[in-house]
């Protein structure tokens, strides 16, 4: 993977549509995200935030505008050529393996980076996630909802990406959960400078742990701004964070 240039953008996602059939989930959607960013799309139910990191991966592929990674148009990739150039993503609803080990479900991320690399990459995971270790042969389906998160992520983390897309990380999760959950994700991006797409419904916590932020309403970009500036501003006060 070449080095991309200081100051470039890791996502560029210009005038992105897509749809399900005749249903139109995403419409002229602009987002960026730089080299280091941690940045957050936060919107309600159904309002396409799900549908843009799919679509970033190529499935449903884009109908009509341009994603570029790392400067490369990635539009039209199939989904295992985008993850190859550093792309992971930890689905919503976490997708993890219930009758394989903690152990296999992150040997399943793997299988993009270098076999060398693997010890090394097992060893950061559970020096981030120290409960993973402790449960390492236990099976993905009798984890807690906080510990399958936390498999989700790491998997993803298994394959050294440049780009982290995570889809409502804290969904379902008691608030002392959401934090360690939340402190892990800043710790991934402080210490590999892993540019992260936070998809999130828990705006408070996203808005404290991002660099910028996107409000997405129905499909389409309604807001953006740094995320200090997001956290205060009415309407998102008003729709995002109970007033
Ligand atoms: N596979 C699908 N087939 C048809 N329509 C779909 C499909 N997936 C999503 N949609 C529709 O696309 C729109 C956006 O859905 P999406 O899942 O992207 O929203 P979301 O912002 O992630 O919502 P949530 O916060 O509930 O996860 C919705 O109207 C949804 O019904
Ligand atoms: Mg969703």
């Amino acid at each position: 993977m070449a080095l991309p240039a200081v100051g470039a953008a890791m996502l560029e996602i210009e005038n992105v549509s897509a749809a399900y059939g005749p249903v139109r989930a995403l419409d002229g959607v602009n987002l960026n995200v730089g080299m280091g960013e941690i940045v957050t799309l936060i919107g309600a139910n159904g309002a396409g935030k799900t549908t843009l990191l799919m679509t970033i991966c190529g499935r449903p592929s884009a109908k009509a505008g341009r994603i570029k990674l790392k400067g490369q148009d990635i539009t039209a990739l199939p989904t295992h050529r985008i993850a190859a150039l550093g792309v992971a993503h930890a689905p919503e609803g976490r997708h993890i393996f219930a009758r394989m080990s903690v152990r296999e479900n992150l040997q399943l991320g793997a299988t993009l980076a270098a076999p060398a690399n693997f010890a090394r990459n097992l060893d950061r995971v559970l020096t981030l996630f120290p409960r993973l270790a402790e449960r390492i042969d236990q099976r993905g389906g009798t984890l807690s909802g906080g510990e399958q998160q936390m498999v989700a992520i790491g998997r993803a983390l298994m394959a050294e990406p440049d780009l982290l897309l995570l889809d409502e990380p804290s969904l379902g999760l008691a608030p002392l959960v959401v934090r360690q959950i939340f402190a892990a994700i800043g710790q991934i991006n402080r210490e590999r400078g892993t540019s992260i797409l936070l998809v999130e419904q828990n705006a408070h916590h996203a808005l404290a742990l991002a660099h910028r932020g996107y409000v997405l309403v129905a499909g389409e970009i309604a807001l953006e701004g740094k995320a200090a500036d997001l956290a205060v501003n009415p309407q998102v006060r008003d729709a995002y964070l109970g007033g």
